[in-house]
């Protein structure tokens, strides 16, 4: 059966990620930032936990040479934050340290992860990277949450780039909107449910051929503008 790495795997849709993959039978590889701490993935029977810190290049690093001689078929890099308490990341004054974590988890790590991971992947392998319909550059006409926006645009452009450098490897890098999701980050009054999101996810990114390389998806299978 092939096999799914997922970060951030110990709640909301990363946690459903790994319920779904391990349902169908795929090896999940799940990480979460301690091992010791796996949430709800003690309830999800056959999955293989590893430490990894979204916010920590040494942990990437380390997660990548811990699956040596492994080969991964799909990466999703699922672990995300929005940054600063929304007053904070407002026109009303900036939380700049915030700031800079959103754009080290929502941004950097994904690609920080899939290089890490890129001897793992071969031809016909997919990255798919949880990113937001609030990072839509041309979508965003009501303002606010500077930081999670900002982070979510970024790395859309880098999953651009990811594609593109990729293109003749054969793997296909996707950027995907879960929806407004009820997770802890999404709130309960959140229309879609985590399963609901992550079947549609999985029907976009078992669709997705190499010519869908580089594109912006959301999990009803919609196209989101840039
Ligand atoms: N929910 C929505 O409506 C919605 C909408 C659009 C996009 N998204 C995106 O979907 C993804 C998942 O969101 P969610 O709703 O499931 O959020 P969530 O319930 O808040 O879960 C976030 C997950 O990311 C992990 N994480 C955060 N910072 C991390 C770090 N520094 N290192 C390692 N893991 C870290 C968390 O681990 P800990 O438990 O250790 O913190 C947790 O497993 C995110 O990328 C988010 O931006 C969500």
């Amino acid at each position: 059966m092939p096999t799914v790495v997922i970060t951030g795997a110990n709640r909301g849709i990363g946690l459903e990620f790994a319920r779904q993959y391990a349902a169908d039978g795929w090896k999940v590889i799940a990480t979460v930032r301690d091992p010791s701490q796996p949430g709800g993935l003690s309830d999800v029977a056959g999955v293989e936990l590893f430490a990894l810190s979204a916010d920590d290049p040494a942990s990437i690093a380390g997660f990548g040479a811990a699956l040596a001689g492994r080969s991964i078929d799909l990466l999703i890099n699922n672990a995300g934050i929005m940054g600063p308490d929304l007053p904070r990341q407002s026109k009303d004054g900036i939380d700049a340290e915030g700031w800079l974590l959103a754009m080290k988890v929502n941004a950097l790590a994904p690609i920080l992860v899939a290089q890490a991971l890129k001897p793992h992947l071969a031809a016909g392998a997919k990255v798919a990277t949880v990113s937001s319909q609030l990072g839509s550059i041309t979508e965003n006409e009501v303002g606010g949450m500077y930081a999670y926006r900002a982070s979510k645009a970024a790395i859309n452009m880098g999953n651009r780039s990811l594609a593109a450098d990729w293109r003749d490897d054969g793997i296909t890098c996707l950027v995907l909107h879960p929806g407004w999701v009820q997770t802890d980050m999404g709130g309960p009054k959140a229309p879609v449910t985590p399963p609901d999101s992550v079947a549609g996810m999985r029907r976009v990114i078992a669709a997705a051929t190499p010519a869908d390389s580089s594109a912006f998806f959301a999990f009803d299978g919609r196209r989101i503008p840039w």
